[in-house]
């Protein structure tokens, strides 16, 4: 499959949604959604969610249970996605969206299963997409022992499954390493929270 994602090296987008792969984060994934509900409860007048990475159609649930629109943003699949009212995915990377890829109202971004690890610059971009009243939803891996010794057992299911064994080292440091937060690239945010399990790390910034 030809990648059309802009990021510094390719990744095993595929393998990385593996049956056994997803079995060893479940429970990074389940406190995830978890927090991505409970949001909805207090935000009640969210019009759009915008899944960074969607696949073909991550979270659409929590969008139809809610009543919002659904837009996704993914640039690697290219199953046919069933498009119906509300339900919209957008095949490029999250650099290249524009205004024109989005609806109006207030926008909830959505960035799961540490997507932003993956996207050049997200603060640039964001910082051109987000209006008064928009909120970030940021999930990634939590850098207690835990969340490093779960998030090394992914990947190494993910690598093993890709028949590439060496490379999953250098991603586990490369994330590691790198700052999680996307609220230190925003230019204007008004409030931010962090919830945090020995796993998930979820950022909620309210701009
Ligand atoms: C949700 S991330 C999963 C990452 C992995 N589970 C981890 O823990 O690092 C993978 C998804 O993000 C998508 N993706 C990768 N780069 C992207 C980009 N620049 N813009 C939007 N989606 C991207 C991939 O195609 C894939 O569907």
């Amino acid at each position: 499959m030809k990648s059309t994602v802009t990021s510094r090296k390719s990744y095993p987008f595929g393998s990385m949604f593996s049956e056994d792969a997803m079995l060893i984060a479940k429970d990074f994934l389940t406190h995830e959604k978890q927090e991505l509900k409970n949001l909805f409860v207090k935000e009640k007048d969210i019009d759009n969610i915008i899944v960074v990475g969607s696949g073909n159609g991550h979270y659409s649930d929590i969008a139809f249970n809610n009543n919002v629109k659904y837009i996704g943003i993914e640039p690697n699949y290219n199953v046919p996605t069933k498009e119906r009212e509300g339900f919209h995915i957008v095949k490029k990377p999250f650099e290249s969206i524009s205004h024109h890829d989005l609806s109006r109202g207030k926008n909830l971004f959505v960035f799961w299963f540490n997507v932003s690890f993956y996207i050049d610059n997200y603060g640039d971009k964001l910082n051109e997409l987000l209006r008064g009243g928009d909120v970030i939803f940021n999930s990634t891996w939590s850098r207690c022992k835990e969340g490093a010794s779960v998030m090394d057992a992914y990947f190494k299911q993910v690598y093993i499954k890709y028949h590439s064994p060496f490379e999953y080292k250098n991603t586990v440091s490369e994330i590691i390493n790198t700052q999680p937060l996307i609220s230190r690239k925003i230019k204007n945010y008004t409030n931010m929270e962090i919830i945090s399990n020995n796993i998930n790390t979820i950022e909620i910034i309210y701009i």
